[in-house]
């Protein structure tokens, strides 16, 4: 008894021991390459706020034409400001992009190819994580609409162009939260059974899947992909969740600043010598482990053709 009483009362002061220790571990991982960009071009998808924004300014500041894909063009244009005052470039363009509209990502894709002869970047960043029921405008579930299938057609429509510009590199935000994911193909949509919080979980899964199939298939075009978990950072994200807004809340001290949880976007996107591990899953800077589920083959190549078939992409 006077054993608990004691561990209950240290628990406390052990907890303040330790926390900025814990805190260092939580946050650690920085993108050091010192990769200067000018002359290439980058789009950044979600780059309106989070982790997104430090990305693109981060790019910004070492000289890329940084392209801001998002749906508030509004608000993506006062952040194209204040990274062009920021960095000095003039380079940050902003561009409507709703990843939960086909025909929006086709216009965007559209106007991109029509303006640019190259694209050495894209980040698939944006994210939204669980929001309540929904579909997107083509019907699909609206995490697995925009998470996966958005992004998947949107790398699609853009990847002649990635080809043509090679080298060059796809980088799909994935996250921790795919060991919880699983491919239900009779569910894909949701309509059967539907949880907020693993269907985050399974989108995020279908983004590590996907980097995998597109490396396979990308072998000597000079195009790489890479897969990977930013660590837990304070941004918008839980903005659906109630729960997770006060564990965000209560927890923030151990969070990462959104330009903390850039740096493994960045690392990805600009690691000299990378090339040999594409298809890979990165986290705080370094190759991190992947899921069972999340290496196998079998089932990223069907869930690669469901897509290809829910997008009206011929599936080759
Ligand atoms: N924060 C974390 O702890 C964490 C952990 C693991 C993985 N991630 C991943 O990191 C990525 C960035 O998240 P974040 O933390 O920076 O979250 P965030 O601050 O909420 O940013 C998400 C971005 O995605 C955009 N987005 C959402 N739906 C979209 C749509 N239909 N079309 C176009 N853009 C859309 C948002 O635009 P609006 O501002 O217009 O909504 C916003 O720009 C996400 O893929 C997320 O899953 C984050």
């Amino acid at each position: 008894m006077f054993g608990v009483l004691l561990l209950l009362l240290l628990f406390p002061l052990l907890l303040y021991i330790a926390a900025p220790q814990i805190r260092k571990m939580l946050t650690s991982g920085m993108c050091t390459s010192t990769v200067q960009l000018p002359g290439k071009v980058a789009v950044v998808t979600g780059a309106n706020t989070g982790i997104g924004k430090e990305t693109a300014k981060d790019l910004a500041q070492r000289g890329a034409r940084v392209y801001i894909a998002c749906r508030d063009v509004q608000k993506g244009e006062l952040v194209a400001r204040e990274i062009q005052n920021m960095t000095g470039n003039e380079q940050v363009l902003v561009r409507k992009l709703d990843l939960a509209d086909t025909k929006s990502i086709r216009a965007f894709a559209e106007g991109f190819l029509a303006e640019e002869k190259h694209l050495h970047l894209l980040i698939n960043n944006a994210g939204v994580m669980m929001c309540p029921y929904s579909k997107t405008a083509d019907g699909f579930e609206m995490q697995m609409g925009v998470n996966h299938l958005g992004h998947f057609l949107l790398t699609h429509l853009l990847l002649e162009k990635l080809k043509e510009s090679a080298p060059s590199r796809i980088v799909n935000v994935s996250s921790f939260a795919h060991h919880l994911g699983r491919i239900n193909f009779h569910n894909l949509q949701g309509e059967r059974f539907y949880n907020a919080g693993l269907a985050y979980c399974h989108s995020k899964l279908a983004n590590i899947l996907f980097t995998q199939e597109l490396a396979r298939r990308l072998k000597g075009t000079g195009v790489t992909t890479y897969s990977l978990h930013p660590g837990t950072v304070k941004s918008e994200l839980v903005r659906h969740s109630s729960l997770m807004k006060c564990m965000w809340w209560l927890f923030s001290y151990f969070l990462k600043t959104p330009e903390q949880g850039a740096q493994t976007s960045l690392y990805c996107a600009l690691t000299e010598g990378l090339e040999t591990l594409s298809g890979n899953h990165f986290s705080d800077c370094h190759v991190a482990w992947v899921s069972a589920k999340g290496r196998n083959e079998t089932v990223a190549r069907r869930l690669w053709d469901v897509s290809c078939d829910l997008l009206g992409i011929p599936v080759d």
